[in-house]
């Protein structure tokens, strides 16, 4: 049986009013487009939103990186594109960097993430999703679900996941990756991916080899060389019976993370993890947040979502995100609410230093 390969692709390709949610007729045409596609190039798809980002699901056994799979989705990013100037929604094509396809939609603006495997006998997945923040946010959550005995009891007390897991950890500026492998290289590997504007988490891998983490990892700033919107970014995490439970890998999400993004990309702010229905950003362009579906896959079939924050046991991360946007918010213009001068090198900020370049002079002595 050839294995099945989940793809995420997403793109912010216009929203209303501002940079808040996804109009309905875009997400319906892409619905449509992709069902068109089950039984012949698809196994199964979902379309959803989190904030002003289409999200594409799709099953297939065509493995990661394949053109027709990529072509599809830049396909329809395409055609909402069109949906979205028609209705004049802001930002609309904001994503869809790249002219032309060429074989793959990675370094064209959208975000992906994908990962092959053997279907096992039940197979849980939990796709993530977020909007007003950057790939890098996924590294804390993926440390502790995967590498912190706190979080993840199974680490300590299930035999098939006592040997730890491997993370390859890539270098966005310098392109280029490590492999370290965990418990034994945590603090190595602490000291890079607590660095997350630059130092992301692409996958996890069993000792074995086997995949149990996907991220996109795409940096559009870097990409576009001027200011494009963060990153907004999704993963793909497997569960159970040798992975993290479904418990274990939402658990860390009840924790109150400041990361960065929010208004216009240079913002840290609170991850704060929603349901689909509070999945539209407002207070300050944001809060960031976070959405997570849960499905079973069978033969390649997606069964589900369940929309796993939407649920009572996050609502007092909601409250304590609440409470730190308040804190933070009140600091206005001053870091650290805003990111630091290295990180705001991508955003507007220069062009508005290059209407003061001429009146700095030097200090007399
Ligand atoms: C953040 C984001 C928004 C915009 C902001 C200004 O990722 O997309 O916060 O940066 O609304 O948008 P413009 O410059 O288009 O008016
Ligand atoms: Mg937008
Ligand atoms: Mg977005």
């Amino acid at each position: 049986m050839p294995k099945i390969t989940v793809s995420v692709i997403k793109a912010d390709v216009g929203s209303y009013p501002g940079h808040s949610r996804t109009h309905p007729k875009l997400l319906e045409k892409a619905a449509k487009m992709l069902k068109e596609e089950e039984g012949k190039l698809l196994i199964d798809s979902f379309v959803t939103h989190c904030g002003d980002d289409i999200e594409l699901i799709m099953t297939h056994r065509h493995g990661v990186d394949h053109e027709k799979i990529h072509q599809l989705a830049w396909n329809v990013f395409m055609e909402c594109t069109k949906i979205a100037k028609s209705m004049k929604l802001y930002g609309a094509g904001q994503d869809m960097l790249g002219n032309a396809f060429s074989g793959n939609v990675k370094g064209l603006g959208p975000g992906v993430a994908e990962m092959e495997f053997e279907e096992r006998s039940s197979d849980p997945i939990l796709i993530f999703m977020a909007d007003k923040t950057e790939p890098g946010a996924w590294n804390f959550f993926l440390y502790k679900i995967f590498a912190d005995p706190f979080n993840t009891a199974g680490l300590v007390i299930d035999p098939s996941m006592h040997d730890g897991f491997v993370f390859e950890v890539h270098d966005l500026i310098h392109k280029r990756r490590i492999m370290f492998k965990c418990p034994e290289e945590i603090y190595d590997m602490l000291a890079y991916i607590g660095a997350p504007s630059r130092y992301v988490i692409k996958h996890v891998f069993k000792p074995d080899g086997t995949i149990g983490a996907s991220t996109s990892t795409q940096r559009l700033n870097l990409m576009a060389g001027r200011y494009v919107g963060k990153d907004d970014p999704v993963m793909i995490v497997r569960s159970q019976s040798g992975f993290p439970a479904v418990g274990e890998v939402v658990e860390p999400f009840t924790i109150p993370v400041l990361v960065a993004g929010w208004m216009r990309g240079s913002h840290h702010g609170p991850f704060m993890p929603v349901g689909l229905c509070d999945a539209n950003c407002t207070r300050f362009d944001g809060p960031p947040q976070v959405i997570c579906f849960g499905f079973q896959v069978s033969d390649g079939e997606l069964i589900g979502p369940a929309d796993m924050f939407d649920d009572p046991g996050f609502d007092l991360v909601r409250t304590r995100c609440n409470e730190l946007a308040d804190i933070i918010r009140a600091q206005g213009p001053f870091e650290p609410h805003r990111l630091s001068l290295g990180e705001m090198e991508y955003t507007t900020l220069p062009n508005v230093e290059k209407t003061l370049v001429k009146r700095w002079e030097p200090i007399p002595e």
